[in-house]
């Protein structure tokens, strides 16, 4: 399975913020925004992976990741010109994707919880379909929104409606078979002018090929749109790291539990970065077996 991470977008809710940089290289507590959802990738245990990013900012993503080497994966790069919809990351990562099934995730979406990494494994696994998770949020008209029938199965999903039909939005995280590069080159724009990925999820669910997923109350989610939502999602990371002394979105750490990269290189990682709690915590994990 490959992975893509679109971290493009304009980031106009974060402005002044982000007029000259993008909100995915942006901090939340200790890491760049970025970090999270390539951990995510990671996790899944996914580790061919390509960046989608804006023109100005896609040379900042390939400094501060180069080919992925160092984290054991390998990682490219494509210009999305414009943002044109979640959706239009299948059509520019067509020759990537190849014939392969393919995990996105939003550069700006953060996932946290016990079992989570099971959860990533076992939709990365699945050979045909598609998988998506719902999580249930107090602003359900912000998102894409999961409808289901008396028997609890979805049925539909409307995207940023007036009045939701239920509280559970979808994530900014999605696994798909082969099959979703042609559907994303088959659909037309939405009035806002995007191609919606709300739209390539219903055509899945009408065929009866889309497992919905619910995170439970044990899985957090953050989608850090705007500053507060940053904020919010840097005080969770903070608090978990200072109580727990484990992190959240540390690619270091997962390349080496996942046996991505040896002692010695995840070593040279803490020594670059020795001078910070990141790094400390990364001499620790050298020598602890969990
Ligand atoms: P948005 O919330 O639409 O992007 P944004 O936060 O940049 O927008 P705004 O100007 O309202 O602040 O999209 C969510 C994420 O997906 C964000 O990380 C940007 C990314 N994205 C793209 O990279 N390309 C796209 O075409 C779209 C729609 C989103």
């Amino acid at each position: 399975m490959k992975g893509i991470i679109l971290a493009g977008g304009l980031g106009t809710r974060m402005y002044p913020s982000t007029l000259v940089c993008s909100k995915q290289i942006l901090s939340v507590y200790d890491k760049p925004l970025i970090y999270y959802s390539l951990s995510t990738l990671m996790l899944a245990g996914i580790t061919q992976i390509l960046i989608i990013s804006t023109p100005r900012d896609l040379k900042i993503f390939e400094e501060l990741f180069g080919d992925g080497s160092q984290i054991g994966i390998s990682l490219s790069y494509v210009v999305q010109n414009f943002p044109r919809g979640i959706a239009e990351a299948f059509i520019i990562g067509d020759e990537f994707i190849d014939k392969q099934s393919v995990c996105l995730v939003l550069g700006d979406n953060i996932f946290y919880g016990h079992g989570f990494p099971k959860i990533l494994m076992n939709a990365a696994k699945q050979k045909s379909g598609a998988t998506i998770f719902g999580c249930h949020v107090s602003n359900p008209f912000d998102f894409g929104v999961v409808e289901f029938d008396s028997l609890g199965n979805a049925i539909g999903i409307e995207e940023k409606p007036k009045q939701p039909k239920s509280n559970y939005a979808v994530s900014g995280l999605y696994f798909y078979d082969n099959g979703v590069v042609d559907i994303a080159k088959s659909i037309k724009p939405s009035k806002r002018g995007e191609l919606e990925i709300t739209c390539v999820n219903n055509i899945y669910l009408s065929q009866k090929k889309m497992k919905v997923e619910l995170l439970g109350r044990g899985l957090t989610w953050f989608d850090t749109g705007n500053h507060r939502a940053m904020l919010e999602a840097a005080n969770f990371v903070e608090a978990v790291q200072t109580r727990q002394d484990l992190y959240i979105g540390c690619i270091e750490e997962v390349a080496f539990r996942k046996g991505l990269i040896t002692r010695d290189v995840l070593l040279g990682h803490a020594q670059k970065m020795k001078s910070t709690e990141y790094g400390r915590y990364l001499y620790k994990i050298a020598d602890t077996k969990l």
